[in-house]
């Protein structure tokens, strides 16, 4: 079976977003941006405090529009931002709602300095479905070809023959 990637990625201020654009013509696969009904706050302090609110009573954010379809879909790369040292809570929130039966999940991330434990807790989160992570600083995202290099590697080992 060709390649079906659905691209499902969370990005506040465009650096996941630019990973995941990059991802989208590596793959040709389908991009899904996750977006929220309430928007966060202008502040990313303000953001960490409302993220953090949430995460720790796992009251995730309302998403805008419908879920992804999984139809002829063999991997979905799931993408966000490190927030706090987790994963931003839209990308909990699409997780919780999603059924992603038996295909593959590979995450990627970005951060600006310390993804923390990031990769260790997607990788719980998704349980078997989770394939090797790719994690990327945002100075990096910034270079584009450092970041397609990169990327293109990455996809190169999670890819579905
Ligand atoms: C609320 C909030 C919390 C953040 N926490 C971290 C963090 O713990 N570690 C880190 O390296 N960067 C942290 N950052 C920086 C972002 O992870 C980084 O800028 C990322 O590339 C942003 O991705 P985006 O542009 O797709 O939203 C945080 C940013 C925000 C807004």
């Amino acid at each position: 079976m060709a390649n079906r990637a659905l691209i499902a990625y969370f990005s506040l201020s465009g650096a996941t977003e630019k990973m995941a654009d990059i991802l989208q013509k590596v793959t040709h696969g389908t991009l899904y941006p996750i977006q929220v009904v309430e928007p966060f706050p202008d502040d990313m302090y303000k953001t960490n405090d409302v993220a953090e609110a949430q995460r720790q009573s796992h009251q995730y954010p309302d998403l805008a529009g419908e879920l992804p379809s999984l139809k002829d879909v063999n991997i979905v790369l799931l993408g966000g931002p490190v927030w706090n040292g987790h994963p931003s809570t839209p990308l909990l929130r699409l997780v919780e709602e999603m059924d992603f039966g038996t295909v593959p999940i590979a995450p990627f991330y970005s951060y600006a300095t310390d993804p923390s434990n990031y990769a260790k807790e997607i990788d719980g989160l998704l349980g078997n479905h989770s394939l090797a992570s790719l994690g990327m600083p945002d100075k990096v995202v910034d270079k584009t070809n450092k970041a397609t290099a990169e990327l293109q590697k990455w996809w190169d080992t999670v890819r579905q023959k």
